[in-house]
């Protein structure tokens, strides 16, 4: 282990610290490297950066490794339902029966809307992507909202989330807006916001629950992704947790990051449609003059498996085939994998599927429709968003700032 790490610029010796962390990522302190040395570093997409120490989950992208808290995801898939999960994210421990009784129940108590919430979404237009809708209205929830303490914010978006993302779907859907039931748990009364039709009684199939209980924990933290710091940044700034929420999810919903899991649908139907020649989409995804990416393929962290993506494949077979559905997409998607995974491009980049490449073929299979799929996975990703933003304000992170190397013009006068 070092303490120091020594550069040597142009003759001049400079001393910076060395920090590790607990799982032994080790990083170089350069916070005083320009005052010393009058450089900074060039780092494009931050992939060698570290903008904090956070407690929240680790992974190891090379064993394809993903902790929440220290615990394993495939443990916590097996033991615990999202509510405990995202209860273990932002408290830092799984709860017992008496807190998870009470954290339950206070997220029911805030399970109601302001009237004006349902108006502000009858003026959005209905060809609006779900995304943005969703976005927009998490921003201005927080006018409706005045918490006296803190942590009630956190079960107020806990509480309303689903709501907003039911009443989005019944828009595009076209049916009436829906209620929440408070004798259900957290995802049988999502589904049945979604799916429970006026004057019919409501069939519950603990299939789908437990396919979207799984699926909605593998998503709820990913330590410092695009969109986590996109909150993060906005909270160092001191805006309010809304907006910073709202911002997370317009990252989100980008189509290398969350946006993903639609694009993947969509290109395995492209495939589908064009016959269904794999290896010639794997060429195209090869070809450095085609924008083309084989979508739900690679990860910034992920240099093996991503974890994520073993489980929801593993869910994807369960669900398909419990529900009797026969589905020429999953085939295709495994089909694609196998093909992919033999192939040296995608061997020697170290290019996997991540969670994105089946997480599009469950929601398709309980009947989400493809452009809300990335709306299921802010569900997914909210505990992760608030606790990161909490932890970054009890860590008193400094604003977020980065520096540039300026390539416009020097100075100059205008002529006239
Ligand atoms: N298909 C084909 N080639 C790829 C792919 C892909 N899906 N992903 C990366 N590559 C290639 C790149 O062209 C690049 O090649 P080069 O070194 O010859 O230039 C190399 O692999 C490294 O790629 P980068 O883009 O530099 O890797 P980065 O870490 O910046 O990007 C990302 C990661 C954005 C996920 C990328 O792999 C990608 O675009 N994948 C497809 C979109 C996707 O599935 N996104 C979801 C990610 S998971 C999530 O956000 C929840």
């Amino acid at each position: 282990m070092y303490s120091v790490v020594n550069f040597n610029i142009n003759g001049y010796h400079y001393k910076f610290p060395v920090i590790y962390g607990t799982c032994y990522d080790k990083a170089i302190n350069i916070s005083k490297l320009r005052e010393s040395t009058g450089f900074i570093t060039f780092d494009p997409g931050f992939k060698n950066t570290g903008m904090t120490k956070s407690s929240i989950s680790f992974i190891d992208g090379e064993k394809g490794e993903l902790l929440y808290r220290g615990y394993p995801i495939e443990q916590i898939i097996k033991k615990c339902s999202f509510i405990e999960t995202s209860y273990l994210i932002l408290n830092g421990e799984l709860p017992d029966t008496a807190q998870l009784k009470s954290f339950s129940e206070r997220i029911k108590k805030f399970n109601h809307l302001h009237k004006e919430m349902n108006q502000i979404l009858d003026h959005i237009p209905n060809f609006y992507h779900p995304m943005g809708i969703l976005s927009s209205l998490t921003y201005i929830l927080d006018a409706f909202i005045d918490c006296l303490q803190e942590e009630d914010m956190y079960i107020h978006l806990l509480a309303k989330l689903p709501m907003l993302a039911a009443l989005t779907y019944r828009k595009k859907v076209g049916g009436p807006p829906t209620h929440p039931d408070h004798h259900l748990d957290y995802i049988s009364n999502l589904l049945k916001m979604f799916f429970s039709v006026p004057n019919q009684s409501y069939e519950h199939n603990p299939i789908i629950a437990d396919a979207l209980n799984k699926l909605l924990i593998l998503h709820a933290d990913h330590e410092q992704n695009c969109s986590t710091t996109t909150v993060r940044l906005l909270g160092s700034a001191h805006a309010g947790l809304f907006s910073s929420i709202s911002a997370g999810m317009t990252a989100l919903w980008g189509r290398l990051h969350g946006g993903a899991n639609q694009a993947v649908i969509e290109m395995l139907e492209d495939i589908l449609k064009s016959g269904g020649n794999i290896k010639k989409w794997i060429e195209k995804a090869k070809n450095k003059k085609d924008p083309f990416r084989l979508m739900g393929f690679g990860h910034r962290i992920y240099k093996n498996f991503d974890p994520r993506a073993k489980i929801a494949k593993q869910v994807a077979e369960n669900v398909i085939q419990e529900l009797g559905i026969s589905d020429p997409i999953l085939e295709l998607a495994k089909n694609l994998e196998e093909n992919a995974l033999r192939d040296s491009y995608f061997i020697e980049k170290k290019l996997y599927p991540n969670i994105d490449f089946y997480s599009g073929i469950i929601y398709q299979a309980i009947g989400i429709p493809k452009d809300m799929f990335t709306v299921m996975f802010a569900l997914g990703r909210l505990p992760g968003w608030m606790a990161h933003w909490k932890e970054m304000k009890l860590n008193r992170d400094p604003i977020g700032r980065p520096r540039q190397i300026y390539i416009g013009y020097k100075k100059r006068n205008i002529k006239k």
